[in-house]
């Protein structure tokens, strides 16, 4: 099977890693420069180095892998044969809906639309798009993480959603079906922590360091939820409470002023270098 990645970001490249690791499938990873998707597939590689040095992988494998996946930009050549697309592009609903309108002209008609967004409506990233769109909504770092939420729009046929639901089990995932509802299940709960903790370190309460520690050792999570706002994007952090608070009309669910200024300052977290922690040394 190929599948078209769409967005060779922190997700994008995660998700394409995800695939190429699994015997019978192939990967292009496409953006809107050659250099960007380049980008991804180095990310890949250094992703793959780490489990060589950690003896975790043979060398023949990590090339293997690498040699599934091919780069370019979002053309008939590269992504008209491919069997499912999954866009992991910015959370913006006018690229996607550019994106997919695009793509729906360029891919062939069996082929299957996925869309990795973290919170936006499906069905309306559907309209204009002459076949199904899906959620397969991944967890970063999409390599490790089991989850897949498979979001089924107004307009997507139960065929669809199994297909994706078996690819997700072929690729070691495990998916839950969830219906259209701001946030799916998974970002409804946790994004909303993570702003608390905003809140939390903005009010002076505690360090970052001991609101993450007293969370990992009070509540057993595997790291805290300013590291996990780090690791997610503040900007995708920001964007997903964004539409909480937009599609539920709740104040409960208002952006933490501080998690917009560090927004805007392009302190993103991980990506940037630079969050609630430094990244660059
Ligand atoms: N990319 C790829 N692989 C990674 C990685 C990354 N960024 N970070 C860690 N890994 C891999 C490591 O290579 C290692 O793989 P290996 O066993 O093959 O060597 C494995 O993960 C375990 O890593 P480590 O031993 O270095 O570290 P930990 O055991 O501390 O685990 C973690 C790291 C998996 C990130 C763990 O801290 C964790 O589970 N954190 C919570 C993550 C989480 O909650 N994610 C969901 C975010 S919400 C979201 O993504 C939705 C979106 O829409 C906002």
């Amino acid at each position: 099977m190929k599948v078209g990645v769409i967005g060779a970001g922190t997700m994008g490249s995660g998700i394409a890693q995800a695939f190429a690791q699994t015997d019978g499938y192939e990967v292009v990873l496409c953006d809107i420069k050659q250099e960007f998707a380049d980008g991804g597939k180095a990310k890949i590689e250094k992703n793959l180095s780490r489990s060589v040095a950690k003896g975790r992988m043979e060398e023949a494998k990590k090339d293997e892998i690498l040699g599934k996946i091919t780069t370019g930009l979002v053309e008939k050549d590269t992504v008209g044969d491919c069997d499912l697309i999954v866009e992991a592009i910015l959370e913006k609903m006018e690229l996607k809906h550019e994106m997919f309108q695009n793509l729906d002209k360029i891919c062939k008609p069996e082929c299957i639309f996925a869309s990795n967004t973290s919170s936006l409506s499906i069905t309306e990233i559907a309209q204009g798009v002459n076949r199904d769109v899906i959620g397969m909504h991944f967890f970063n770092p999409a390599p490790v993480m089991k989850l897949i939420e498979v979001i089924a729009g107004y307009n997507t046929s139960e065929e669809t959603v199994q297909k994706i639901k078996d690819i997700a089990v072929e690729i070691g995932k495990t998916p839950v079906q969830v219906k259209e509802a701001a946030g799916f299940v998974v970002n409804r709960i946790l994004v909303p922590m993570i702003n608390e903790g905003i809140e939390i370190y903005a009010a002076g309460t505690a360090s970052a360091e001991d609101i993450d520690t007293a969370m990992k050792l009070g509540a057993n999570h595997p790291m805290g939820p300013l590291a996990l706002g780090d690791l997610v994007g503040l900007d995708i952090v920001l964007a997903v409470m964004e539409v909480l608070q937009a599609e539920t009309g709740s104040d409960k669910y208002a952006p933490a002023p501080l998690l917009r200024k560090m927004v805007r300052g392009g302190a993103l977290g991980i990506k940037t270098g630079h969050g609630f922690y430094d990244y660059t040394k």
